[in-house]
């Protein structure tokens, strides 16, 4: 017997969440999420804030063209202003269900705003420097409370179930427009496999910076909404487009730590060792250039000197100012002996984020009717080659918006639901070779970090090409052989996610945004086009 439920939410970050609440107006929503810790996401992490156009001094327009500027030619014009003209709206929303934004220290009435690269004006609200997780506490305390949202914790989706795939499996012919009927899913409270039937399923499950060696990103972000969307069918698109956060801490302590670009807003810049402020070598914005150019700047010299890292410089603010504008950071870095104000923070470039993902429309649909993609796993179009910093939890709010508006005035269409198949275990045994996952796992973010990082060539993208088949054809077996675990799901879909990014990296043959390759190092107007790929043998 299959569970049953109106809304399949996959995944419990701002996107799901604020979805979930939405959606709830209109019937039963289930979200499930991989962690015991409902609350556990990207969104958690995010520090600097969310940005909208809030000030007089501001404007849509301006807005508009520095998303436009730092998406490099490839930017949705519709999906740009359709988040920038209604993303005030949705953040007032937030404001409304008890997020607390953190207030001007000069106008308490007022809230203070941040600036960050690329950004011509200060709009970004925050709660200190723990925006998102004040943003998702917020948002499951009141999804806690409504009667129709249930969220189930310990629960991995495995893969959509599609009327073409049950059709396939049954010797018959697919549909000629595929639609998704829900998914199979892991509960880890008992190991068993469930099938999840729903007449719409949204993906929320946010990025994949744990494709990479070194990223900013908690360990949940394995691409699992990317990669069941592919393995279903559904359009992917700009897979090749990867921001590296430019400051990351380096301290063997303490791991996978941003250090917000809101520093660097504040007047933080950085140095090399011997003191050299070198960002105004490459980019007249210097240290609030957009994140691909810093990004590049860092590897660069950490390249040309041999260097383990470069450092930022936060002293021309005092002690107590660094404390009270940024205490998560202050306690974060004291904890591993640095004090903003008289030390410099080493810092690093680190995957942070994906702007491609799922192929979706201005409402969040993919080409696959009834599946919704929202957050960081869709690619709408907005970050172009390029996001600009904070505002992805503004897209993530947005699109949840409108995925649910048209969820809900197309509600009148019924369509039969059929009953799922459940899941064949067939002879798959317990591995005990844990080893063999972990092993695997360090190896496609060890190969993914030297051959797809800041910097690419054809030569590594078709080294890490091969490399890549070799272990999915490792993973396949080893997938059918044993009993599907969390770690088995996590590897299968970050090999997948893997694959995508160098696919999708091998057809761009020029350099835009954060895709930057050594053998065309300059754009190329023939490529002012999204990269989309499709699986055609699902
Ligand atoms: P997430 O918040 O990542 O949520 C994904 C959810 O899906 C999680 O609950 C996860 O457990 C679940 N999930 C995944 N796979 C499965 C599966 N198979 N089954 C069930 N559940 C699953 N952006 C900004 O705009 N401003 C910032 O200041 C900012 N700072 C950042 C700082 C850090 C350190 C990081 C890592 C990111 C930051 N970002 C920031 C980016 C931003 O946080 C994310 O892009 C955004 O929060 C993504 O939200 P989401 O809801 O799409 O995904
Ligand atoms: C940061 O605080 O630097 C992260 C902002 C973002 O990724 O949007």
């Amino acid at each position: 017997m299959s569970n049953h439920t109106d809304t399949l939410v996959i995944g419990s970050g701002a996107a799901g969440m604020f979805f979930a609440l939405k959606a709830a107006e209109h019937g039963k929503v289930t979200v499930i999420t991989k962690t015991q810790e409902v609350q556990e996401s990207n969104s958690r992490y995010a520090q600097g804030g969310i940005a909208a156009v809030w000030s007089d001094d501001d404007s849509f327009d301006n807005h508009i063209s520095d998303t436009l500027v730092a998406g490099a030619g490839l930017c949705r014009r519709e999906a740009v202003e359709l988040t920038v003209r209604t993303g005030p709206e949705r953040v007032r929303e937030l404001i409304e269900i008890g997020t607390a934004f953190t207030a001007s220290h000069d106008n308490p009435d007022e809230y203070s705003l941040h600036r960050e690269g690329g950004h011509s004006h200060r709009r970004i609200l925050h709660a200190d420097d723990l925006t998102g997780a004040e943003i998702v506490r917020a948002l499951h305390a009141r999804c806690a409370q409504h009667p129709n949202i249930q969220v189930l914790g310990e629960h991995t989706a495995i893969d959509l179930i599609t009327a073409g795939w049950v059709a396939r499996r049954s010797g018959e012919i697919s549909p000629v427009e595929d639609r998704v009927l829900g998914a199979y899913v892991l509960n880890r409270q008992n190991d068993e496999v469930e099938a999840w039937a729903a007449s719409i399923v949204v993906l929320a499950t946010g990025g994949a910076g744990k494709v990479y060696q070194y990223t900013t990103n908690p360990p949940i972000a394995t691409g699992d909404g990317i990669a069941m969307a592919w393995r279903a069918g559904a359009e992917v698109a700009n897979m090749e487009f990867v921001q590296f956060h430019p400051t990351a801490l380096y301290h063997h302590k303490l791991t996978s730590f941003l250090i917000s670009e809101a520093l660097r807003g504040d007047g933080g810049i950085l140095r090399l060792p011997n003191g050299e402020a070198f960002m105004e070598r490459y980019d007249e914005r210097k240290d609030l250039a957009p994140r691909d150019i810093v990004a590049r700047a860092i590897d660069n010299e950490l390249k040309e000197k041999g260097l383990d890292c470069v450092y930022l410089d936060m002293r021309h603010l005092s002690a107590d100012e660094l404390e009270r504008r940024y205490p998560n950071i202050d306690k974060a870095l004291k904890s591993v002996e640095i004090d903003m104000s008289t030390d410099l923070i080493p810092v690093v470039p680190a995957a942070h984020y994906f702007c491609g993902g799922v192929r979706v429309d201005l409402n969040g649909a993919t080409s696959v009717r009834n599946l919704y993609a929202i957050g960081e796993t869709s690619c709408t179009g907005l970050h172009g080659a390029n996001r600009l910093a904070s505002n992805s939890l503004l897209e993530a709010l947005v699109y949840a918006q409108a995925a649910c508006d048209q969820i809900a005035a197309n509600r009148e269409v019924a369509e039969d639901r059929p009953e799922l198949p459940v899941w064949d275990v067939g002879s798959a045994a317990h591995s005990d070779e844990q080893v063999i996952i972990q092993q695997t796992w360090g190896e496609i973010r060890r190969f993914m970090w030297n051959y797809v990082g800041i910097v690419r060539t054809h030569r590594r993208l078709k080294r890490a090409e091969r490399r890549i088949a070799l272990v999915q054809e490792e993973i396949q077996k080893y997938y059918w052989d044993f009993k599907i675990t969390s770690d088995l799901i996590e590897l299968r879909n970050l090999a997948t996610t893997a694959q995508l990014v160098v696919r999708c990296a091998l057809l761009r043959r020029e350099s835009r945004g954060l895709h930057y390759t050594l053998d065309f190092p300059e754009s190329d107007a023939r490529f002012i086009r999204d990269t989309v790929i499709q699986n055609t043998r699902y």
